[in-house]
């Protein structure tokens, strides 16, 4: 079990007052020049050594993308942008951490920046999260007042920092659409390359990290990478928030070792599996995008970026959706086949016709109103959306049916079978239609 004296976000809970006295208790802001002080390089070297991925999904060493911000500025000005958008379903941390936690966040902001260059930085936050927006800019307000941050702070680097509201779009977390977004444009994702380390909010050098990814900097770097490296597993290292829902008996967000496995985390701190451990059905690891895990595959599993990946899922943002046997497996991935036609951005045609397609048939075969032979179609119309469009969403519409099929198929057969045995059934009501 993670011990007490590693937690970073020691505040999750919101037992302590988010302000800046309690934050300062807390070991927030301290030692922050001195930091400063060991230069640009030190801070990418010790984040590299570090060995975090970063949170918002993809895992992407955040070390490596701090990197590859241009060294001297070429008279253009660079930005971090702080994705707060946390709206893949499944996902609740980053919320906790603007409620209870906010100056580490705000403290990682300054850090990020000064290691990327950059004396302004916008947080980005989703658009529904109004209590949280609010917590973050009387944190940010005590900080400015404190002088930590600001045109002329205590630290010595010039930094200004914006919270901005989004108005309650998925496709705006995508880091490309987030940065149109911000411009004051429609959300929708950008064709990369060019990336947004060479071109990317106003056309200029631009880092987009997640909440989590640089809330942790500051606690990383007082302690050291090594430190950091010294939890977790090889290549999945640290702590990490998981959001946990869905049928255990008590869902939680917990910061944990990555790499513990899914029974550790649930019998510690959800109180088990609801109805106990025969009664899972299936797993969906990392917010509804990646593919679900049957029971008896993820039961035993370490909770890690590489070991989901090896069983044909993912980490993700570590939004943990435990479904026991009471579920009806294929509505689920059907309600969330709905969710992403809903969010489709519909610039590319494979996303934007074959969500709503894709959608159409998952609900058909929620109810067994469907032909055999439309199970293998299906699948095929998930490799064609998959890898063929400008952004992740069109893979994060097809990953769950793909996992559907792969792991339930005798379930589909099944429906379909007791269709046809008595086509005048009822109707499987599926939501949101
Ligand atoms: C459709 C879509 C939605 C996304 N939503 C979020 C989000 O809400 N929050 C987030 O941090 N990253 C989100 N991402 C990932 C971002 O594009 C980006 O990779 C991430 O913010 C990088 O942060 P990290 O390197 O710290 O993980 C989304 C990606 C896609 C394709
Ligand atoms: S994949 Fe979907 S959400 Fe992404 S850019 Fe294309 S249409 Fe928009």
């Amino acid at each position: 079990m993670l011990q007490d004296r590693d937690r970073i976000f020691t505040n999750l809970y919101g037992r302590h007052t988010p302000g800046l006295t309690g934050a300062l208790k807390r070991g927030a802001w301290d030692g922050t020049k001195f930091l400063l002080e060991k230069g640009r390089d030190w801070i990418i070297e010790e984040m590299k050594k570090s060995g975090l991925r970063g949170r918002g999904g993809a895992g992407f060493p955040t070390g490596l993308k701090w990197s590859f911000m241009p060294k001297q500025s070429d008279g253009r000005p660079h930005y971090l942008v702080v994705n707060a958008d946390e709206s893949e379903p499944g996902t609740c941390k980053d919320r906790e951490i603007m409620r209870n936690d906010p100056h580490l966040l705000i403290e990682g902001c300054l850090i990020a920046s000064f290691a990327m260059g950059a004396h302004a930085c916008y947080i980005y936050v989703r658009g529904e999260y109004i209590a949280e927006r609010e917590a973050l800019q009387r944190a940010v307000d005590e900080a400015y007042e404190a002088k930590l941050v600001g045109k002329d702070n205590v630290h010595g680097w010039p930094f200004d920092i914006y919270v901005h509201h989004g108005a309650g779009a998925y496709i705006c977390g995508e880091e490309t659409a987030l940065i149109e977004s911000l411009e004051g444009k429609k959300g929708q994702p950008r064709l990369k390359p060019p990336f947004p380390a060479n071109m990317g909010l106003y056309g200029c050098p631009t880092t987009v990290n997640n909440v989590e990814s640089i809330a942790v900097a500051g606690t990383i770097l007082r302690r050291g990478g090594g430190w950091f490296a010294g939890l977790g597993r090889p290549n999945n290292t640290g702590t990490k928030l998981f959001c946990v829902s869905g049928h255990v008996n008590n869902p939680c967000n917990v910061e944990e070792e990555l790499g513990l496995t899914f029974r550790e985390l649930i019998d510690r701190h959800c109180g088990g599996i609801r109805g106990g451990w025969d009664n899972l059905l299936a797993v969906i690891p990392g917010g509804s995008s990646v593919p679900m895990v049957p029971a008896d595959q993820i039961a035993d599993a370490h909770m890690d970026f590489d070991t989901l990946r090896g069983l044909g899922s993912g980490l993700g943002t570590a939004a943990v959706i435990v479904m026991d046997k009471s579920t009806d497996i294929i509505r689920a991935i059907a309600r969330i086949s709905y969710f992403y036609k809903h969010e489709s951005c519909g610039q590319c045609t494979p996303c934007r016709e074959g969500t709503g397609w894709m959608w159409r048939v998952m609900n058909r075969m929620a109810e067994g109103r469907a032909q055999k032979r439309e199970i293998d179609m299906l699948l095929e119309v998930t490799k064609q959306v998959e890898g063929h469009t400008i952004c992740a969403l069109g893979d994060a519409a097809a990953w769950p049916i793909q996992g559907l099929i792969r792991h339930f198929r005798p379930e589909i057969e099944k429906r379909i079978d007791q269709y046809s045995a008595n086509p005048h059934s009822e109707p499987v009501r599926v939501a949101a239609e």
